[in-house]
């Protein structure tokens, strides 16, 4: 446990003894060495998506090693900074925000050898950039392990830019810099002029982007910013803290036998298409906006389980087309929209179920402060702060929770939460109260 009054000494033995179980973890298990060089395995050995991973998952004793690590780890940076300059660097995030959407913008990345360094100016000409700007550029990215400099005037990969050659990390990359960051300086500006404000087209990427419109309406005319969006958010669901293989996990979704699943805004059907593989009884309709169910349909077209998944066009603000299904499933949905808007959405799903049917919610339930460490917190404020900027709305606590819940129709009734492990989402599982 970390907290202000940890003492320098106290943080440095946190950081020898939880980094001693996680080398110990690794060499027992025959794992790769962590390492950021350009060729190292991407993801903590036994996470990463389920398509590459290929170590066993890690156990909660590797996984409290590593959030003790990173706790501890950050504090003794601090301490050993100083609060001057500690604050210092918390101030200047943007440059890293800023410069990282240059090297996405002009593809830069993608210009440099995956097997070997490149000069900075053959840099610049191939990528058609200032050769000094880029440099200076590059040379501050480095500062931090977003590549490096191999040799005087040379720059090559680390395993960090290396990434940005996978293209859903790349779109992730893409959205934060282009979409998140475009609205965080406006957030003042915005507070002033929209107190209070639940309206979804008044968050500060709105003022930013010089519209009136919901983003999602907005992207229906921007295929391609539509098409990054859909990148990130399969990359988010493979990454460790909002992996999909959790929520399979947290539910018994055989248990539905043959039953009917509703993917409402359920994007090109990823969530859907894991569930299929291990509920294979269960058939599923993916609901979403028209230009995402045609995307979908093309995207999902060779996808082996997708005579069981079906996509229709449906707008959650209006009422559900499907009664009575075994589940509706709402995977980032509600952390979308303010009260006003998650409550019409969940009042019409209220209207279509049945006596036995459920609403699954999957989202970030916040703990009191202090529950989880300060990484993972800090990893689900993360969250609410890009619902703040993007959209206007917010995480919700579990009192959040029940509210909406009544809000939206007073016979719901919030039947269990399971929190994932060594995650910030949950599970929520929403039920019609049976009247007597
Ligand atoms: C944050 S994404 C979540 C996607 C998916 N459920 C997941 O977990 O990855 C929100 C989805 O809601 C869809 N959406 C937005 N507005 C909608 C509306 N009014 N009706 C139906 N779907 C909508 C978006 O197109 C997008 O696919």
């Amino acid at each position: 446990m970390v907290d202000l009054k940890t003492s320098l000494l106290e943080l440095a033995q946190q950081v020898l003894a939880s980094s001693k179980i996680i080398s110990d973890h690794l060499e027992k298990n025959s794992l790769p060495p962590l390492s950021l060089v350009a060729d190292a395995y991407p993801f903590f050995p036994g996470t990463g998506p389920l398509d590459v991973d290929v170590f066993p998952r890690l156990d909660e004793n590797i996984r409290n090693a590593r959030t003790q690590l990173r706790d501890a780890a950050v504090a003794l940076q601090q301490l050993a900074a100083g609060p001057a300059e500690a604050a210092w660097d918390f101030m200047t995030g943007h440059f890293t925000s800023a410069t990282l959407q240059y090297v996405y913008h002009f593809h830069i990345a993608e210009h440099v050898p995956v097997d070997k360094d490149i000069s900075y100016k053959e840099l610049a000409d191939t990528a058609g950039v200032d050769q000094s700007q880029c440099t200076r550029i590059l040379k501050f990215m480095a500062t931090q392990n977003f590549f490096q400099q191999t040799r005087p005037g040379y720059i090559g990969h680390t395993a960090m830019s290396k990434l940005l050659l996978v293209p859903d990390f790349r779109d992730t990359v893409g959205y934060v810099t282009e979409e998140s960051f475009s609205g965080a300086p406006r957030l003042s500006e915005n507070a002033e002029k929209y107190p209070g404000s639940q309206e979804k087209n008044q968050a500060p990427w709105h003022l930013a982007n010089n519209t009136d419109l919901p983003i999602f309406e907005y992207f229906e005319d921007q295929p391609a910013r539509m098409g990054r969006f859909m990148g990130c958010m399969r990359a988010l669901a493979s990454a460790e803290s909002y992996s999909i293989k959790n929520m399979i996990e947290a539910f018994d979704w055989q248990s539905l036998g043959n039953g009917v699943v509703v993917d409402v805004g359920g994007s090109f059907g990823h969530c859907s298409s894991q569930i299929a593989e291990s509920a294979p009884g269960l058939k599923f309709i993916v609901q979403d906006l028209q230009k995402v169910v045609n995307q979908a349909e093309k995207e999902r077209a060779n996808d082996k389980n997708i005579d069981r998944i079906k996509f229709q066009a449906h707008n959650f603000f209006t009422p559900q087309p499907v009664k009575e299904a075994d589940v509706y499933l709402l995977r980032f949905i509600c952390h979308d929209y303010s009260d006003k808007y998650a409550s019409q959405i969940l009042g019409h799903l209220a209207a279509a179920m049945g006596p036995e049917s459920r609403i699954i919610i999957v989202d970030s339930v916040l703990p009191e402060v202090g529950v989880l460490s300060k990484f993972e917190e800090q990893r689900a404020r993360i969250l609410d702060m890009e619902m703040m900027m993007t959209y206007n709305s917010l995480e919700r606590d579990e009192d959040g929770w029940q509210s909406l819940l009544k809000q939206a129709d007073p016979r719901l009734e919030l039947r269990s939460v399971k929190k994932i492990p060594g995650n910030i989402l949950a599970v929520l599982e929403v039920g019609l109260r049976h009247s007597n």
